[in-house]
C-alpha cells in the first residue's frame, strides 16, 4: 500500500475499504454537497504570508483553554456511531486524542458508554456534545450523566434541529446495523409524528432554543460551548444565554447545504465575540496550514471531524493516532516555515490577503 502521509490518505483509504453505504454516511454532505466542497474552498482561497530570519528555539504547537493544556489546538469533533467504522469506535479516537494531550468531545449519538469513553481517556480533557431530545427531562438527565462521568465541558448543537437530507446516504441505501446504536438514548422518548406538518410540529420536538440553552447552562457547573454558530448575531445570542464557547460550523456540510462556509463566516463571530470567550471552527480543516488560517482569522483552536474517524475506520487507535501525529506535525511544520514560534503569535498579519 502506498504509505498514508495526509490526512486525505486517510480519507481514500477508508472510502475505499468502507462498505459503500458507511462510506456515504461518513463522507457525504447534504443536498448538491455545496456546502461541504465550499468549506475545502475557503480554505484554499486563503493565502499565508510567511516570515524568514526569526529565532523560533523553544516553539511548540501547545495551547490552553478553558485553563487546560493541550499539545495542539485540535479537538476530535463530535461524530455519532463510531463502532460503525471499527470495533474500537468511540474508544479508539477517544485513545488516540488522549495519547497526544489532544482534546476529544463525544456525541450524543455515540455507539459506546460515555463512561467507557470516559475512562479510555486516561485523564485527559473530554468533552460531551448535547442533542435536545424530545423530552426536556430526558436532556437534562444527559447533561447531569455527563457531568457526573467526568467530562470538562458541554457542547450544545444547535446546528441540526433535524438531520439535513443528506442525499448521497439516502443514494446508497444507509441504514443502522441491528448492532450499532446511540446507546445514551435508550428507554427515552423519540420524536414523533403528529397531525399537522412532520417536522415543523412533529420533528422539531424539543428542538434547542436560546431560552433551553440558557437553562442548561446555569443548571450545570461545566462550560457550555454553542457549537453550529454561523451568525454573528447568534454568537452575541450564545453569550447572553451563558455561552462560555462558540465553535463556528455548518456541520461539515451535512446540515443546510448552501449555507456559508465556516471559515468565511469566521471573522465576523470572532468580532461580535470580542475575546470574551474562546471561539473555534471546524468543518473543512485538513492541514496543519488550515489550523494556522483559522487561528489568523481568530480561532483558538479547531475540531477535526472525518479525517479522524476515516483513520480509526483502517486500524482503530494505532492508527488514529498516526493521523494525529501527521497533522500535529504538519502545524509545526507550518508554525516554522512561517516564522512562528508560538501560536499566540498569530494573527491577521500572516494571512496574506484577508478574505473580504
Ligand atoms: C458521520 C458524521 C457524524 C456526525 N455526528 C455529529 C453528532 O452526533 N453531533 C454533532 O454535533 N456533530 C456531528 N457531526 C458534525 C461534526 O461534529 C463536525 O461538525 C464536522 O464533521 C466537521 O467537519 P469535517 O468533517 O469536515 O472536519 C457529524 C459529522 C459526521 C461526518
Amino acid at each position: 500500500m502506498t504509505p498514508l502521509v495526509c490526512l486525505s490518505d486517510f480519507e481514500c483509504e477508508a472510502a475505499r475499504i468502507l462498505p459503500a453505504d458507511r462510506a456515504a454516511y461518513l463522507f457525504g454532505g447534504s443536498g448538491d454537497e455545496v456546502s461541504l466542497v465550499a468549506n475545502r474552498a475557503a480554505f484554499d482561497a486563503l493565502s499565508l504570508l510567511p516570515r524568514m530570519g526569526r529565532d523560533l528555539a523553544g516553539g511548540h504547537t501547545g495551547i490552553t483553554l478553558f485553563g487546560v493544556r493541550y499539545e495542539a489546538p485540535i479537538i476530535a469533533a463530535p461524530l455519532a456511531y463510531q463502532r460503525l467504522f471499527h470495533a474500537e469506535g468511540e474508544i479508539g479516537t477517544a485513545r488516540a486524542c488522549a495519547a497526544f494531550g489532544l482534546g476529544y468531545c463525544l456525541s450524543t449519538l455515540s455507539s459506546t458508554p460515555m463512561e467507557a469513553v470516559r475512562a479510555a481517556g486516561e485523564g485527559a480533557p473530554q468533552w460531551f456534545q448535547l442533542y435536545a431530545q424530545p423530552r426536556v427531562a430526558d436532556t437534562l438527565a444527559l447533561a447531569r450523566r455527563a457531568e457526573e462521568a467526568g467530562f470538562s465541558a458541554l457542547v450544545i448543537t444547535l446546528d441540526a434541529p433535524v438531520n439535513g437530507l443528506r442525499n448521497r446516504e439516502m443514494r446508497a441505501g444507509f441504514t443502522l446495523p441491528p448492532d450499532v446504536r446511540a446507546v445514551h438514548l435508550d428507554g427515552f422518548a423519540r420524536a414523533q409524528a403528529v397531525e399537522g406538518h412532520p417536522v415543523f410540529d412533529g420533528l422539531l420536538q424539543g428542538a434547542m432554543t436560546w431560552a433551553f440553552f440558557e437553562q442548561i447552562a446555569r443548571a450545570s457547573r461545566l462550560p457550555v460551548l454553542a457549537k453550529g454558530v454561523l451568525h454573528p448575531q447568534d454568537a452575541v445570542l450564545a453569550l447572553e444565554a451563558g455561552a462560555s464557547g462558540i465553535i463556528v460550523s455548518n456541520h461539515g456540510g451535512r446540515a443546510l447545504d448552501g449555507a456559508c462556509p465556516a471559515l468565511a463566516a469566521l471573522p465576523k463571530v470572532v468580532e461580535a465575540v470580542a475575546g470574551r470567550v474562546p471561539v473555534l471552527l471546524d468543518s473543512g480543516v485538513r492541514r496543519g496550514t488550515d489550523i494556522l488560517k483559522a487561528l489568523a482569522l481568530g480561532a483558538h483552536a479547531v475540531l477535526l471531524g472525518r479525517p479522524l474517524v476515516a483513520a480509526l475506520a483502517l486500524g482503530g487507535a494505532a492508527s488514529a493516532a498516526q493521523a494525529l501525529r501527521l497533522l500535529i506535525d504538519e502545524l509545526a511544520v507550518a508554525m516554522a516555515l512561517s516564522g512562528i514560534r508560538t501560536l499566540e503569535e498569530v494573527s491577521r498579519a500572516l494571512l496574506w490577503q484577508e478574505r473580504p
